[in-house]
């Protein structure tokens, strides 16, 4: 299964399923190319540690969207390399209907929440602010409605009372790196 991640800042969670997969625990699945929407994404540092493909490729026109021509780049580039699977992976970017059914049902996300609370942007801040004891992260698959498509898996995350905003995303961080991971080894097995 051919593997592409798109990300747009630190990449932590393309590093993790990049380290998975060298300790051969990404199943049959194998990225085949990292991409960033801003040149200077740390994301980009992580394929060359890893020996895979890395490139930022321009999303203009727009600011928060990938529409129009930028989009058209993406999807001639992520269908050139044969894609089986897209991970949004901190893709800071709303993915239009074109994209998504250009590749219906092979688009995955990540997010910082259990959904369907706490859509949007940051979703840690918000469930910290709202001072839930539980929260988590969730993998699902990308419709056109933003943090809203069928849930794949969610992994669950405890706030203490001795936890800070910076622990309690630490923490689901943590949970993050094995969960993604985890969750395109599954796919890849058919799962
Ligand atoms: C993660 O928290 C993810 O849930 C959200 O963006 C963040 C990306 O982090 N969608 P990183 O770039 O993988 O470190």
């Amino acid at each position: 299964m051919r593997v592409v991640i798109l990300g747009s800042g630190t990449g932590s969670n393309a590093k993790a399923i990049l380290q998975a997969q060298r300790d051969g625990a990404l199943g049959s699945a194998e990225v085949v190319q990292i991409i960033a929407d801003k040149p200077d994404a740390d994301i980009l540092a992580h394929g060359e540690t890893f020996g895979v493909p890395a490139r930022y490729l321009d999303p203009a026109p727009f600011k928060t969207k990938l529409e129009g021509v930028g989009e058209d780049l993406y999807i001639d580039t992520i269908r050139s390399l044969g894609s089986d699977l897209i991970v949004l992976a901190g893709f800071m970017r709303v993915i239009k209907p074109r994209l998504i059914n250009e590749f219906a049902g092979k688009i995955i996300n990540l997010h910082p929440s259990l959904l369907p609370s706490f859509p949007g942007l940051d979703g840690i801040g918000q469930a910290w602010r709202r001072g839930v004891k539980v929260s988590g992260c969730t993998v699902h698959y990308v419709t056109a409605e933003v943090d809203g498509g069928p849930i794949i898996d969610q992994a669950m995350v405890r706030i203490e009372p001795d936890d800070t905003l910076m622990t309690f995303s630490e923490k689901m961080h943590v949970a993050e790196h094995q969960l993604l991971p985890s969750v395109i080894a599954r796919l890849s097995e058919g799962g």
